[in-house]
C-alpha cells in the first residue's frame, strides 16, 4: 500500500479568507483536534502582516494555545524577515515561505518583483539557518495566474532551481486559483521530479474549476505522495482574482482510501472535525462527503419500496411492466 502524506491548511489558506474573525481559542480546540487525524503537516496560521491578513493576526497566541502531537508537523506561512523571527519565536517546525512564480501575481499579493522576493526569502533562509526549522517554498501560480495566463514550465524550474541552490527541504507547487488541469499537472510533477530527485515535493491544489481530485489522480501518475488539502474546501487567495477553495481534505482522504492508499489518516474523525465548521465560520463549506456521507454509508430501503416489492413478487402481469 503506497504511503501518502497529507498536509492540512484550513486554519492558514481556509482561515486567511473568512470575512469574520475566528476566536483564537477556537482556533487553537480546531488544530487540536485536526492534531488527532493523522496528518502528516498541519499549516497553522501565517506570520503576515496583521494589516494584509487580519484575519490570523492571533498567529502568535496560537502557536502558543496549541497541543503539539509527536509525529505532526507545526508549519506556518512566512512572507519575509519579520515573519521568520515571529516564526521562530514561537518554535515552528517548519517555514513555508512563499512567493509567485507570476510577476503580476507576485506584485498583487506581495507588493514586490519576483527578483525582491527572492532576495528578501534569501535572507529569510539565512536567518532560519541550518537548525532544526526546516524551509519550504510555496510556487503561488505554478500552473497559471489569472492575471498573466500561462506560466511556462521552464520558469517554474528556474525558480525551484534558485531555492534547491539555498538548499530548501521542499517547494510546494500551488494551483492558486485552480487553473491547473491533469496532462499539465503530470507533465510539470514529472519534470520537477526528474530534475530535483531530492526535493520534497507538495502538490497544492484548489477546485475553482472542478479539476482538484483529477489533479490529484495525475500527480499520483507523475509519483507524487504529498499533498496540501483544506477541511471543508475552504480556502483562496484575497489577492487573486476569482480565487476559491482548496481541494477539501474529506473528499480527497475518502478518494484516496478507496483506491487502497495508506493516508495515515481518520476519516471519521476528519469528517467529524469538518462537520463542526460551519458553526465557526457562519456559513456552509463545499465539502461533498459532509453533504452525502462516505460512499458506503447506506441508508434503509423505505418502506414503501418493501412493500412494492412484495404486491409486485405476488402478481405476475405487475412484474413484466
Ligand atoms: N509581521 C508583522 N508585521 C509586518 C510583517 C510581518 N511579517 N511584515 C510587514 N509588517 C508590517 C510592517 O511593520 C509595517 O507596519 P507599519 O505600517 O505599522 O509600519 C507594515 O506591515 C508594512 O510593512 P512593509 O514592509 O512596507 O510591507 P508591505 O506593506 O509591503 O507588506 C507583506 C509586505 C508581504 C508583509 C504583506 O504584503 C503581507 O503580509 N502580505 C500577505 C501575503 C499573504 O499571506 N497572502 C496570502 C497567502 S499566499
Ligand atoms: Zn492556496
Amino acid at each position: 500500500m503506497k504511503r501518502l502524506y497529507m498536509q492540512e491548511v484550513a486554519t492558514r489558506d481556509g482561515f486567511q479568507n473568512e470575512r469574520t474573525f475566528i476566536e483564537t481559542e477556537d482556533k487553537i480546540a480546531l488544530i487540536d483536534e485536526l492534531s488527532q487525524c493523522g496528518y502528516a503537516r498541519i499549516e497553522v496560521t501565517s506570520f503576515t502582516s496583521p494589516k494584509a491578513i487580519p484575519a490570523l493576526r492571533d498567529a502568535e497566541a496560537v502557536m502558543a494555545g496549541i497541543r503539539r502531537q509527536p509525529g505532526v508537523e507545526y508549519t506556518v506561512l512566512v512572507p519575509n524577515v519579520r515573519g521568520a523571527e515571529r516564526a521562530l519565536g514561537c518554535g515552528i517546525d517548519e517555514a513555508n515561505l512563499v512567493m509567485s512564480v507570476s510577476e503580476p501575481h507576485n506584485r498583487s499579493n506581495l507588493r514586490m518583483t519576483r527578483e525582491q522576493s527572492f532576495a528578501q526569502l534569501k535572507e529569510v533562509i539565512g536567518v532560519i539557518g541550518r537548525g532544526p526549522v526546516a524551509v519550504n517554498v510555496s510556487l503561488s501560480t505554478a500552473f497559471g495566474c489569472p492575471m498573466q495566463g500561462d506560466v511556462p514550465p521552464e520558469e517554474v524550474l528556474r525558480w525551484i532551481e534558485g531555492f534547491v541552490a539555498l538548499d530548501v527541504r521542499g517547494v510546494t507547487l500551488c494551483d492558486t486559483t485552480g487553473m491547473a488541469y491533469p496532462s499539465q499537472v503530470q507533465a510539470l510533477s514529472e519534470a520537477v521530479r526528474g530534475r530535483f530527485p531530492q526535493l520534497q515535493l507538495t502538490l497544492h491544489f484548489h477546485n475553482t474549476r472542478g479539476m482538484a481530485l483529477a489533479n490529484t489522480l495525475a500527480a499520483l501518475q507523475a509519483g507524487v505522495d504529498r499533498f496540501d488539502a483544506s477541511l471543508g474546501g475552504l480556502g483562496g487567495c484575497p489577492y487573486a482574482p476569482g480565487a476559491s477553495g482548496n481541494v477539501c481534505t474529506e473528499d480527497l482522504v475518502h478518494m484516496l482510501d478507496l483506491m487502497g492508499y495508506d493516508t495515515g489518516m481518520d476519516l471519521d474523525r476528519v469528517i467529524a472535525a469538518s462537520a463542526r465548521l460551519p458553526s465557526l465560520i457562519g456559513h456552509d463549506t463545499p465539502s461533498q462527503i459532509l453533504r452525502a456521507g462516505k460512499r458506503l454509508d447506506l441508508h434503509p430501503i423505505p418502506e414503501h419500496v418493501n412493500s412494492l416489492g412484495q404486491q409486485i413478487g405476488n402478481n405476475p402481469t405487475e412484474r413484466r411492466q
